[in-house]
């Protein structure tokens, strides 16, 4: 496939998946530059795996328009982390690809599991907001694209951390959705 054309299915896959997710209350530019390298799959690292997180990812597995791969998965549970899996892997089994040694716990896991991405992949972040900016800040100095489930932030220290944080992965042209 061209260059070109992987250009255009990574477009439509992260508007369908934003759309699908109730996409976008922080700022969504025209998507100009977004690729992973390499093959045209759009790899995926879950961070936070509870109820939304297991219901984001399930979303961005759903797209039609474009390969996407779970790859890493990451939680401070064990039993939170393995029971995401498991829904996850008996419904899309054939767009997951996380063995264990990519299955990631504690309060360092978002790391190891961003690190597992391209830039140009995919984080879903869907913690507890209070975690939000330092993985949002960890993935734009990686250069991935994110998803983070509502509320982003807190207080209002954080708030203006996340809107600084936002101006940063616009220069460079990453993108942000939150759900509505
Ligand atoms: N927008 C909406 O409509 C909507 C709906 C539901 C939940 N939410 C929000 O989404 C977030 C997640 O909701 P949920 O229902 O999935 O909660 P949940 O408790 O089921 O899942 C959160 C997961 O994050 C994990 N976690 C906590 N701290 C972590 C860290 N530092 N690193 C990695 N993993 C960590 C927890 O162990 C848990 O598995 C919450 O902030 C919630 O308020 C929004």
């Amino acid at each position: 496939m061209s260059k070109q054309n992987s250009g255009v299915l990574r477009r439509e896959f992260l508007k369908t998946s934003a759309k699908a997710a109730a996409a976008s209350a922080v700022a969504i530019a025209p998507m100009p530059h977004l690729f992973a390298g390499g093959d045209n799959t759009i790899r995926i690292a879950l961070i936070g795996c509870g109820g939304r997180g297991t219901g984001a990812t399930a979303n961005a597995l759903s797209v039609k328009s474009g390969p996407t791969k779970l790859v890493a998965m990451a939680d401070v549970f064990e039993d939170r982390l393995s029971r995401s899996f498991k829904s996850l892997e008996h419904r899309f089994h054939k767009r997951m690809d996380v063995p264990a040694d990519r299955q990631f716990l504690g309060f360092d896991a978002y790391r190891r599991a961003i690190d597992c991405l391209r830039p140009g992949d995919v984080a879903i972040f869907t913690t507890p907001p209070a975690f939000r900016w330092v993985h949002f800040q960890y993935a734009i100095q990686k250069g991935i694209n994110v998803f983070m489930e509502k509320p982003v932030t807190v207080d209002g220290p954080t708030t203006r951390r996340m809107l600084r944080l936002a101006e940063e992965s616009v220069k460079k042209n990453l993108k942000r959705w939150a759900s509505d």
